[in-house]
């Protein structure tokens, strides 16, 4: 059997549809998309953002399946047998984002897990400055900080370390399903608390006086880190998908359920807010702070509170798996390294990576003027991924067009209805929008 052929491959379409969905759905819908929505103007950042996902990232992830197919490999590896070996840095851009990206999600990650145990305990604290006290006396915390992190990244490796179809596919068929139930029950009860109604006019009456251009490029940064595109994770997830599956399907059903998540977050969160008179605009405070002090005054909310976070840490951990696999496939595929050695090794490095941000909330390590953790997550998500993004969709469109052609192809061998689309967006409008919102909207 030949190299390629011995390849882990997902074991069946729902699967691999689950497992990408899975790295898609995670802190970026739950934790980061409700509070970047509310922080500008809620239903116009919607309206925005769910317009970038389907018209740009969509394509994009569409771009990243057809190289990662046909290249049956790593980011670097794929690249290099399907464009050559002058595109392989588009690849190792990717793994440099993910190292990146993993470092400082294994903290969050590591968040999740701690206010899972403290809400069991009910310790979140009983109003805004409690639970204030209690998020800011952790982040202070080091030594707990990083215990929580240290969890978090062992949980990762342990899933990866099994393999694609034993591992990332077996975790994500389970605990998938799970999420999706918790989410629904988590917003009925949201919705229906006396005095929603405020919250879900904020979430969902737009204000377009807020749209310019770092609203724009703060939807765009949003939409690539939330369908986990620009960095390979999608190329990587791509290439052990069986050649007679189809991606175009598969790729509007991750987009679609990555979408309602982060929409139906939004529901979870606003009008409770709303409904017991706090704040929406709070930052990345939303989660850790305003949450734990609606949760106190709610109705049944010391359980609502263990799902809500519960299913955060199912959300992180299918999250910080791709990011882990992306790594590990380079040095599994490229540097022929086992498994096991590649994502221990992998999984160390990067918990060391993440020191600086587990400690910078409490300690004031800062670049700049921002916390080192919201630096990376700016750099990672603001900066490489749509650059990623944009090269993966000129690579596609210009340089792979016939390939894609092949692979954008229905069983009876003629293109998809959708590939005239796919190519112009890949070759021209995805590229110049990335473009003219970086521009325009990059603000530090
Ligand atoms: N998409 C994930 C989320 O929304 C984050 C992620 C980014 C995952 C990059 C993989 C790669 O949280």
């Amino acid at each position: 059997m030949s190299e390629v052929e011995n390849r882990d491959q997902f074991g069946s379409r729902i699967g691999f549809i689950l497992a990408s969905a899975g790295s898609a759905v995670g802190l970026g819908n739950i934790w980061r998309f409700p509070f970047v929505a509310g922080e500008n103007g809620g239903a116009a950042f919607v309206l925005i953002y769910l317009l970038l996902v389907f018209c740009i990232g969509m394509p994009v992830m569409l771009a990243e399946f057809v190289v990662g197919r046909r290249g049956q490999g790593d980011p670097v590896g794929s690249l290099r047998r399907v464009a050559g070996k002058f595109f392989t840095p588009l690849g190792g851009m990717g793994i440099f984002a993910a190292i990146v990206i993993l470092s400082f999600y294994g903290v969050v990650g590591g968040w999740t897990i701690k206010y899972t145990v403290d809400a069991l305990m009910g310790a979140l604290g009983t109003d805004v400055p409690s639970a204030g006290a209690v998020f800011g006396n952790f982040v202070k915390d080091p030594k707990m900080v990083i215990f929580y992190q240290a969890l978090f990244m062992l949980g990762t490796f342990g899933v990866v370390a099994r393999g694609i179809g034993n591992g990332i596919e077996k975790f994500c068929t389970v605990f998938m399903p799970v999420l999706f139930l918790l989410l629904i029950v988590l917003a009925v009860r949201s919705v229906t608390l006396p005095g929603a109604a405020e919250g879900l006019a904020f979430y969902l009456k737009p204000d377009f006086s807020k749209v310019n251009g770092a609203m724009i490029l703060a939807a765009l940064g949003q939409a690539f880190f939330s369908l986990s595109i620009g960095i390979g994770v999608m190329l990587t997830y791509g290439s052990y998908l069986k050649k007679s599956e189809p991606i175009v399907s598969p790729a509007f059903q991750i987009c679609f359920l990555d979408s309602f998540v982060a929409l139906i977050a939004g529901l979870v969160i606003f009008p409770a807010v709303f409904a017991f008179g706090l704040e929406p605009g709070s930052g990345p405070g939303l989660t850790f702070v305003t949450l734990p002090a609606v949760f106190s005054k709610m109705p049944g909310g010391a359980l609502f509170a263990v799902l809500f976070f519960f299913l955060l840490v199912i959300a992180s951990l299918t999250s910080s798996m791709s990011q882990l696999e992306v790594i590990c496939a380079y040095f599994v595929d490229d540097r022929k390294w086992t498994r096991s050695k590649a994502t221990l090794t992998v999984t160390c490095l990067t918990f060391c990576l993440g020191i600086p941000s587990a400690i910078s909330l409490g300690g004031g390590l800062n670049i700049a003027g921002k916390s080192f953790l919201d630096a990376m997550d700016f750099m990672a998500s603001n900066m490489i991924m749509p650059l990623g993004g944009m090269g993966f969709a000129l690579l596609a469109g210009w340089g792979l067009h016939a390939m894609a052609k092949e692979e954008l192809s229905g069983s009876d061998g003629k293109p998809l209805a959708i590939y005239p689309a796919w190519r112009v967006i890949c070759c021209v409008v995805a590229p110049a929008a990335i473009g003219w919102i970086f521009v325009t909207g990059l603000k530090w």
